[in-house]
């Protein structure tokens, strides 16, 4: 059975993935009436993501005895002057989210809730994930700087990451 104050940290971090699912959609969307393809479909993908993490989280609420709260979510930007500010979000996005689930589990390890400190163990190995693709997408962003041939070639390969995740 979840705490109230664990229950409550836990919705908090429902309304984050949702906001991270509405941020990464919207990211999609600017890609995608800029003739980035492989950009937008990377971000939908990613958007995709940020929703499943979201309904697991329900589900372990509910599942532990506590209700997920479904909320009004914080609009995401809709614009970006170019697709490189649009990552480096992202990259600052997914810190925010780390910093978040560390404190979550810092709370379960606090009420000695062990059954939500080990679930919580999944997004911790998830977001050294997110966090390492974000720096990995942003280096390569840098070495291309202006070159338009450059940004052609990331579009393209940006495509195969979210093909190789099973997106
Ligand atoms: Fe679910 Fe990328 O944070």
């Amino acid at each position: 059975m979840l705490s109230k104050n664990i229950e409550s940290a836990l919705n908090d971090q429902v309304r984050i993935e949702a906001e991270s699912s509405q941020a990464y959609l919207s990211m999609a969307s600017w890609a995608e009436t800029h003739g980035l393809e492989g950009i937008s479909k990377f971000m939908y993908a990613q958007s995709d993501e940020e929703r499943a993490h979201m309904l697991k989280m329900v589900k372990f609420i509910n599942e532990r005895g506590g209700h997920a709260q479904v909320t009004e979510l914080k609009a995401p930007k809709t614009a970006y002057s170019t697709f490189k500010e649009m990552f480096e979000e992202l990259y600052k996005h997914e810190v925010f989210v780390s910093e978040s689930i560390n404190e979550l589990v810092h709370i379960s390890l606090t009420e000695k809730d062990y059954a939500t400190h080990n679930f919580l163990q999944w997004y911790v190995a998830e977001q050294i994930e997110e966090e390492a693709q974000a720096k990995n997408i942003l280096d390569k962003i840098n070495l291309i700087g202006d070159d338009k041939g450059g940004l052609y070639l990331f579009d393209r390969d940006i495509q195969q990451l979210t093909a190789n995740k099973g997106a």
